[in-house]
């Protein structure tokens, strides 16, 4: 087959920190590694740097004639938010393509939306709030957090509303009071132009579950557990943007995937609430449900990521050797789940 693997590649995201470009360095890696598996498992691969206009994308389509589209595009003019945009275009071009569709990627982007979904299916998530840009910006919310902070006891987490891969998260987003959640609430709508999401910190473990399959028939691979063991001391365990992007950083050193070594029991819970997430947020091909488990062993389903990182060192690659498949054979398996239009 002859397949576009299709990928952003602007210099520099829209919003943001300068250092958050190198999540976009990333995403040309991966295209590279994931031609590479195509070609060795047969397949004519092309790699195609999403073009910045969507007529030229279309007409570029148009000329590579692919039997299938591998899409890694993850924002489209440095915009996070446009990354559900390009997935229309790609269901309208009748082309099948890999991953999520629009409707998915959309509703994952936004993460109180997301919640919402989630909660309506009964889908445990971490009580909070969202706040508007208008809010968040103006006060940091003020009025809101302190009705909040009447029913959801500290610590909070303060996270923009709509990015991923971490970015807007560090030391600074556990907050202990009102008034440090509104000062945070504030800086981050500033910073990322965007609504706030504020919600409870849950302390417990944090679990990846990826998962493979048609929207309606999802494998949950074997699950994964972040091991915080060697994080800088005082300070709240989590993912930051430099855990996941600044090699060699103290967070990056800090933060080791490894098998999550559930008991059974357990692990079946936690399988059984990443399929319902899965389902409710629409979510087909391949995706990564995020979760961590409360004190009373509950599962909490932080966010789902349709499409998540692919390169060969990230986290749903490691998940799927576990299976003691290959890399490659991960790649091809996600073409072969490929399909054309929008979401069932
Ligand atoms: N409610 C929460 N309780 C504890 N940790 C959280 C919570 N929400 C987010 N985190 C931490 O922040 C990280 C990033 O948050 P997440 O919602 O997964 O956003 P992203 O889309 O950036 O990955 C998580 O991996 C986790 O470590
Ligand atoms: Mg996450």
């Amino acid at each position: 087959m002859r397949v576009v693997v299709l990928h952003n590649a602007e210099a520099a995201p829209a919003h943001g920190e300068a250092r958050d470009a190198l999540a976009v360095v990333a995403v040309q890696a991966c295209a590279r590694a994931v031609s590479e598996a195509l070609r060795r498992g047969g397949h004519e691969a092309l790699p195609l740097p999403a073009p910045e206009e969507p007529a030229a994308l279309l007409a570029a389509l148009r000329a590579a004639r692919p039997d299938t589209i591998f899409n890694l595009v993850e924002s489209y003019r440095g915009e996070a938010a446009l990354e559900p945009a390009v997935n229309g275009l790609l269901e309208l071009s009748g082309i099948p393509y890999t991953g999520s569709r629009s409707l998915a990627c959309a509703l994952a982007l936004r993460k109180p939306i997301a919640k919402a979904l989630l909660a309506a299916a009964g889908v445990p998530v971490a009580a909070g709030r969202a706040l508007s840009f208008a809010d968040a910006s103006r006060d940091g919310g003020a009025r809101l957090l302190a009705e909040l902070a009447e029913r959801v006891a500290f610590p909070w987490i303060v996270k923009p509303a709509a990015e991923d891969a971490s970015h807007g998260i560090d030391a600074g987003s556990v907050v202990d009071d009102v008034a440090a959640a509104c000062a945070r609430a504030k800086l981050v709508a500033q910073r990322f132009a965007q609504g706030v999401l504020v919600e409870r910190f849950i302390a417990g473990r944090e679990l990846n579950v990826a998962l493979l399959g048609p929207h309606d028939a999802p494998q949950v691979l074997p699950l994964r557990a972040i091991d915080f063991s060697h994080f800088p001391k005082g300070r709240p365990a989590l993912v930051t943007y430099a855990s996941k992007w600044v090699e060699g950083s103290p967070d990056w050193n800090g933060t080791n995937v490894v098998d999550a070594d559930l008991p059974p029991a357990a692990a079946e819970r936690v399988a059984e609430t990443a399929r319902r997430a899965w389902t409710a947020l629409h979510l087909s091909g391949y995706g990564r449900v995020d979760l961590r488990l409360d004190d009373d062993g509950t599962p909490v389903v932080l966010e789902a990521n349709p499409n998540p990182d692919l390169s060969p060192d990230a986290g749903f690659a490691l998940a799927w050797a576990r299976t003691g498949s290959t890399y490659d054979q991960l790649i091809l398996r996600i073409v072969d789940l490929a399909y054309a239009g929008p979401a069932a």
